[in-house]
């Protein structure tokens, strides 16, 4: 992950010679490896360019890159296929000799619909003196931007800054395309034109449809001085991505769940489903996903990794990878592919966060039925989990003992079965209400904007802490600090959206059958940048790590899109079958056992966190916590 920026003013006396401390900070805490600013001038505007690297694969190249034409390149991303990257070889570089290579826009774009990964790039071509910004089709990477008509400037970033009692605030870039803006022309005009190149998801008419759709959606949300306009005939991006089968079964089918009374889901139900032609494509599943993650993992400096820590008897080796790890399906499924491709003799970890729970709150987790009948809460069957281990577990001190933990150790020893050989360093990460509250004023708040609801502020928090990494393993009886510092965090997001895993599908499904479901599936990815990438992605890379998404493959969603609805969930089988059925299938064939059958818990729930304060709170409510807090009393604490 890196962080990168790049602030432009037309008005020659507000010219910015260097960009405000605290946007250098968030910056700098994104890429720790090495920080680098230029600046570029014309007559009309200027253009302070500022990389912070996270250095993770080649040798170390400093952002921003600039060649002998004076074109200038930022890049946060990863290129895992379409191009060829050698391992020793760094991707910014190659992407910005092809970029310097091409002479019209349509080379541009067809370049830029080659590359397949995470990425958010700006590039100053000097030739137009046109500056190209954007995100990856699923928005992998945060990219902010914030106008300013006061001062004439505006500012892209990969991470924003407070700005309370400021008019314009920090946005998330769109990810409907890639964007242009003529650097002397916004000079002359005063208007920032924000010439826009669509993905081209289908064909004709309807791209011209969809494309006029989001430029009124993004100019809705921009200063009056911004617009955006579409840019000529057929100069699009090509979709990465297959479009999503739509296809409904023949004949009758029920709607409703008619296996609820029977009990827990078992293997057997499960094994049942496993006829030859979902064999079949369980298999092509597994095969798609273990080399998304394979791709995930192995794109590393690994030589470097030989700090030797005799502490935790870990055989001279570091890990490199880590895993958010609530033991759930997603992350049980993730952490065995990569189990497979990660060096033998490296540990994993794997990072189980917990907030402390409350007297009050605690008992509703050994009593299901108790706290169904009290909580109204419309997430309460999210919460209770069916799981025999929760009742299983004996530790003396259960203050940390939430759901996600209970399932997390229990996930540990699945994973301990299928390779006892490999160190798997399950990070138990306790957090109290005192630090979670302090670290949420110094840091986090100013990471989860723009966004602003409960649900951003929970999960954010709560992703925060996990990829901080900083826990307890116990090693040979003993439990021993532990701070995990491998750079790669993979993340299960991803599955729910496209499975079907959400308890809302279930009821899209009731509701509107087969064709609500596919419609809802095709609306969540579409949205899954701004609900969630683009933060978790400025959550993560705060601590100087790289969250990796081997669900959001292009590859794993083309397949995925490809299938239809019901080879993937079938929703009148109960919960902890039917949603996420092949990912279900998939993990029985992999040699999981109980984690196959777990039902989704969301992790707000499954941690606790969103137990921790007020309990009265609707998810889309606006947070007031990550609110109101002004520069003055924002005192940022280095770790
Ligand atoms: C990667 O960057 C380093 C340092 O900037 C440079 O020496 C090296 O040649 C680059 N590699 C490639 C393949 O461009
Ligand atoms: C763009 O330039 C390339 C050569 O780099 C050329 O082959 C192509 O025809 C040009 N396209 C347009 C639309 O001008
Ligand atoms: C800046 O924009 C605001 C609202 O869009 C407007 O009220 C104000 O007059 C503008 N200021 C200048 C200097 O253009
Ligand atoms: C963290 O929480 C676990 C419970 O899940 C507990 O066993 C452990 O003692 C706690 N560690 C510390 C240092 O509080
Ligand atoms: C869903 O599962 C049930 C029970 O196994 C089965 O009867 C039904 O055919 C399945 N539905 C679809 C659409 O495959």
């Amino acid at each position: 992950m890196c962080g990168i920026c790049c602030s432009v003013s037309f008005a020659v006396e507000h010219a910015n010679r260097d960009l405000r401390a605290d946007l250098l900070y968030n910056l700098k805490q994104r890429g720790p490896s090495s920080s680098k600013q230029l600046l570029k001038c014309d007559a009309n505007y200027q253009c302070l360019f500022s990389g912070h690297t996270l250095h993770l694969r080649g040798a170390v190249t400093a952002q921003p890159l600039e060649d002998e034409g004076g074109n200038v390149f930022l890049w946060n991303g990863e290129v895992f296929n379409g191009l060829k990257v050698e391992t020793q070889d760094n991707d910014t570089r190659i992407v910005f000799n092809c970029l310097s290579s091409c002479t019209n826009e349509s080379d541009i774009l067809s370049l830029i619909s080659k590359v397949q990964g995470p990425w958010s790039f700006i590039y100053y071509q000097a030739s137009s003196h046109s500056l190209w910004f954007g995100r990856d089709f699923f928005g992998r990477r945060s990219l902010l931007w914030h106008f300013n008509n006061l001062s004439e400037s505006f500012c892209l970033s990969s991470v924003g800054t407070q700005t309370s009692g400021v008019v314009t605030q920090w946005q998330e870039v769109p990810v409907s395309g890639i964007f242009r803006i003529d650097l002397h022309s916004t000079a002359t005009s005063k208007c920032v034109i924000l010439k826009l190149y669509p993905w081209n998801s289908n064909s004709g008419e309807k791209v011209i449809q969809e494309c006029v759709g989001s430029l009124t959606q993004i100019s809705a949300n921009l200063p009056k001085f911004v617009s955006v306009e579409a840019s000529e005939a057929k100069l699009y991006l090509e979709n990465p991505i297959v479009p999503l089968n739509m296809i409904l079964p023949q004949g009758p089918f029920e709607t409703h769940c008619t296996d609820i009374s029977r009990g827990p889901p078992t293997r057997e139900t499960l094994q049942v489903c496993l006829n030859t032609h979902m064999r079949e494509v369980v298999q092509q599943f597994i095969d798609v996903l273990s080399i998304s993650v394979k791709r995930r993992v192995l794109c590393l400096p690994r030589d470097e990794s030989l700090t030797p820590d005799e502490a935790l008897g870990t055989r001279g080796r570091k890990a490199n990878i880590a895993i958010l790890f609530s033991g759930g399906i997603d992350s049980m499924v993730i952490a065995t592919l990569a189990d497979r491709h990660i060096p033998l003799d490296e540990p994993i970890d794997l990072l189980n966060v917990a907030f402390m729970t409350t007297e009050k709150a605690r008992p509703a987790r050994f009593n299901p039925k108790k706290s169904k009948k009290k909580n109204h809460c419309e997430f309460a069957f999210e919460e209770c989990s069916p799981n025999p281990a929760a009742m299983a577990d004996d530790n003396p001190d259960t203050r940390f003992n939430v759901p996600d933990r209970v399932t997390g150790r229990a996930g540990l020893k699945e994973l301990q079965a299928i390779n006892p050989s490999r160190i798997w360093n399950f990070v138990e990460i306790n957090v109290s209400l005192e630090e979670l509250q302090k670290l949420r004023r110094a840091r986090i708040c100013q990471l989860i904007q723009p966004l602003d609801t409960v649900l951003d502020d929970s999960i954010g928090c709560a992703v925060w802490f996990a990829s901080r990494g900083i826990g307890y393993v116990a090693a040979a009886d003993k439990v021993k600090s532990y701070q995990s510092d491998a750079k790669v965090i993979l993340t299960g997001i991803g599955a729910d959206e496209q499975l079907a895993g959400y308890s809302r599908h279930r009821v899209c499904f009731q509701k509107h059958g087969f064709e609500g479901l596919n419609k809802e599936i095709e609306m969540e990815l579409g949205r899954i940048s701004s609900r969630n990438l683009g933060r978790d992605d400025r959550v993560i890379g705060d601590h100087g790590k790289e969250a990796r998404f081997p669900f959001l493959d292009e590859n794993v969603v083309s397949f995925l899109n490809s299938l239809p609805i019901w080879e993937k969930a079938n929703l009148t089988l109960p919960r902890g079958i039917g949603e996420k059925l092949l990912l279900r299938l998939a993990a029985m064939q992999l040699g999981l056992t109980a984690s196959a059958l777990l039902p989704k818990r969301a992790m707000q729930f499954g941690s606790r966190i969103a137990k921790m304060e007020k309990n009265n709170e609707k998810a889309s409510d606006k947070c007031g916590r990550l609110q109101g807090v002004s520069l003055e009393n924002l005192s940022i604490e280095k770790r």
